[in-house]
């Protein structure tokens, strides 16, 4: 499906009713990320599943900010008329919630932060994205594809499915270099987020996959301890996409939460 929202047209999936459940992908991912969600929650929840700009369907000119993406979150909220969502948000999805949290809590009404973290990007980390920037503009998506599959999938994933691999790999190599290189800018300049964890007053979920190791179990820890009645979830055998690697679970501890906050 196609919506006008903040002034570009947005592609995204909505199935489902109940609940409205508002998914948002990392880097340099597309929708396709939550089919395993999808597919086994539409039954139970309204599942808003949108490319953000630059990735999948979504075309926009660069440059990207965590808020212009939270406002276009908010801008489609409004265009599908849904007033609160709760908004499940995957690594720089998790950036983006938290961007969401600050411009239009109003609009949120539970948080699931998955393989996320709070903080900003040390210089180290910006400097590798300069250089994934100046590796996209040279030779395409393939180069980051190929600089990121390890990290975006666990060891015991990548040891027994390596079919998932193969997916994933698919997904990161068809992503847009313009999308691409507007979102490493945009992760760069992104502030610290650890000052909002104590602001956030919502029913939240913390899920980290056990082998993650671009946003480990200590970044989930830090927010568990900061976010005031929070839960966390550790998925064994998961490494960075853990919802992907283990959907099973995943969407267990998902809709467990769902229940328990009396969401569904
Ligand atoms: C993601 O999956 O969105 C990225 O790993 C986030 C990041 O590079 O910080």
């Amino acid at each position: 499906m196609i919506v006008r929202a903040s002034g570009i047209d947005v592609v995204y999936d909505d199935v489902g009713t109940g609940e409205p459940l508002l998914f948002l992908h990392g880097f340099p991912h597309s929708r396709a990320l939550w089919t395993p969600q999808l597919t086994a929650l539409g039954d139970r929840a309204r599942c808003i599943v949108p490319d953000l700009r630059g990735f999948g369907g979504t075309s926009a000119a660069a440059p990207y900010s965590m808020d212009q993406y939270s406002d276009d979150a908010a801008a489609l909220l409004d265009a599908l008329h849904i007033e609160r969502a709760v908004v499940c948000g995957l690594s720089m999805g998790g950036y983006i919630a938290f961007a969401l949290w600050r411009r239009h809590r109003s609009r949120v009404r539970a948080l699931v932060l998955a393989d996320t973290r709070a903080s900003a990007d040390d210089e180290s980390t910006r400097a590798k994205r300069t250089e994934l920037i100046a590796a996209a503009r040279a030779h395409g998506a393939r180069a980051v594809a190929d600089a990121s599959i390890t990290g975006m999938i666990g060891r015991s994933t990548r040891d027994k499915n390596p079919s998932l691999v193969d997916g994933m790999y698919d997904m990161l190599v068809s992503a847009p270099v313009d999308g691409i290189i507007g979102a490493l800018e945009a992760m760069i300049a992104r502030p610290d987020s650890t000052p909002t964890l104590a602001t956030i007053d919502v029913p939240t979920l913390i899920i980290v996959g056990e082998e993650d190791v671009l946003t480990p179990e200590r970044d989930a820890r830090l927010m568990h301890h900061a976010i005031a009645g929070s839960r966390l979830e550790v998925l064994e055998g998961a490494g960075h996409a853990s919802n992907y690697e283990r959907p099973a679970a995943f969407n267990h501890v998902l809709s467990e939460f769902l229940a328990a906050v009396s969401l569904c």
